[in-house]
């Protein structure tokens, strides 16, 4: 029976086997490939989307699981024109890092900025905590996360 998934809004369907990892029908059946698998362990974060608001590393989620779910991934937040607060605050802030580790930081901090509007710098990094970069520190991306919060 195939697997009906909702996905930035659209109802998709898969004939993929259930337990295939939700990053591997986003990216290869949908196109949808601002969803990274790195680790594939749920260590790194790259693979990050939301499932019904909720930052959820896609590389752990049998896609069953995921039925019923408003799913969204990075590109499902803001595009072109129409950008959301943190990824305007991001770009204008220089922090914008590789397509590994990025799209996965912009869910995580899509969902912090809904959910936290009081957060502190700490609260950021904590946040941040499940999203790995390998090669930079964090401070444009903390600080472009507070000017965001600022503007709310
Ligand atoms: S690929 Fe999913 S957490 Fe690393
Ligand atoms: S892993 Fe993306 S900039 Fe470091």
């Amino acid at each position: 029976m195939a697997l009906s998934l909702t996905v930035n809004g659209d109802r998709r369907a898969s004939a993929a086997d259930p337990v295939t990892p939700l990053v591997d029908i986003l990216r290869e059946e949908f196109h949808l490939t601002g969803t990274k698998p790195v680790c594939r362990e749920g260590f790194c974060g790259a693979c990050m989307v939301l499932v019904d608001d909720r930052p959820t590393p896609s590389c752990l989620m049998p896609a069953a699981l995921a039925e019923g779910s408003d799913i969204r991934t990075v590109e499902g937040l803001g595009t072109g024109d129409a950008l959301t607060a943190i990824q305007v605050a991001l770009e204008t802030c220089d922090a914008v890092q590789c397509g590994m580790c990025f799209p996965g930081m912009v869910v995580t901090l899509t969902h912090l900025l809904a959910t936290s509007p009081e957060a502190t710098r700490d609260d950021i990094r904590a946040a941040l905590s499940g999203n790995i970069c390998r090669c930079t520190g964090y401070e444009r991306i903390v600080d472009a996360t507070l000017s965001a919060l600022a503007v709310k």
